[in-house]
């Protein structure tokens, strides 16, 4: 595995622990990207589905309902401390129409034709080979099969994430982020071309523009963030103690009118591309 996978991993194991904590959080602000997969994808009862890097659960635990008894779900992660998290939550669910693999998206441990679709979320961003992924994702569907992976849009566009990062970049000397990162498919056409590149057909780009809503305090948006991301970990230690608190307080100013009404709200923007198997 390149090193540059290995450090993309390791960055996630230590991840998956916040991701585990911030669960509920994380499936309450980001339930409008998983509505849109299950409707992009034609995601309905009695369905079989692939998810692709499933992190701390979503979309399979969503999807385990949506597919229903008569249906089942392929939750996939290369990255054991992810796995762990999202089965022992659909244990603590009963929730036993999901099935649990270690795996990276390049190199997908099923027989062609597996599922009747593939799904992704927030994702695609962080495989080695994307085209690989797409090709496999396309390899283990049905001929009629759709695929479907959403991505974020562009860092301007999404407050959620500049806030923060726009003031650790002005106030503190850090290295520039080596890709790949969270805003490596932001540009319009970029994955669409991937899954294109990959023989899909049909392929739909979609904008989707969302709120990010929960009813929590600037502090404890500044903890999750600050807790959650690899790369704002990275950057975190790089600043020295003294220098935390006019940090805080800088994107504390800098994130006041989302925190307006007392609790959190960030306009968002993500990008949902979808492509079929088959040519309709
Ligand atoms: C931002 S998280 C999203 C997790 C989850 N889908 C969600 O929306 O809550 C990104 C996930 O991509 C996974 N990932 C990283 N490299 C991957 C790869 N090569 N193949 C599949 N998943 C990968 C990480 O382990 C992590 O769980």
């Amino acid at each position: 595995m390149p090193e540059e996978q290995n450090k993309v991993l390791d960055a996630w194991q230590i991840s998956a622990q916040y991701w585990d904590k911030y669960r509920t959080l994380i499936a309450q602000i980001f339930a409008p990207l998983t509505a849109a997969l299950v409707e992009e994808a034609r995601i309905r009862a009695g369905q079989n589905v692939l998810d692709i890097g499933g992190g701390s659960g979503e979309p399979s635990l969503t999807i385990s309902d949506v597919v229903g008894p008569t249906g089942s779900v392929m939750y996939t992660d290369p990255v054991a401390g992810m796995v762990e998290a999202a089965r022992a939550e659909a244990g603590r669910r009963g929730q036993t129409n999901i099935d649990f693999k270690q795996c990276s998206a390049d190199d997908l441990p099923f027989a062609d034709r597996t599922f009747d679709a593939a799904v992704s979320r927030l994702s695609a961003m962080f495989f080695a080979d994307p085209t690989a992924a797409m090709r496999e994702a396309l390899r283990v569907i049905v001929d009629h099969g759709y695929i479907s992976f959403v991505v974020w849009g562009p860092e301007k566009a999404n407050p959620f994430f500049s806030t923060i990062t726009g003031v650790i970049d002005r106030l503190v000397e850090v290295p520039q982020e080596d890709p790949p990162d969270t805003f490596r498919f932001a540009d319009p056409g970029k994955l669409a071309g991937i899954l294109e590149k990959a023989a899909a057909k049909n392929v739909i780009e979609r904008k989707l523009d969302f709120e990010i809503k929960a009813p929590i305090p600037f502090d404890q948006f500044w903890q999750i963030r600050t807790e959650m991301s690899g790369t704002l970990r990275g950057k975190m230690a790089r600043i020295a103690p003294a220098q935390l608190p006019t940090v805080k307080q800088a994107v504390a100013d800098a994130a006041e009118k989302f925190f307006a009404s007392g609790t959190m709200s960030f306009p968002a923007e993500a990008l949902i591309v979808t492509g079929r198997k088959s040519a309709t």
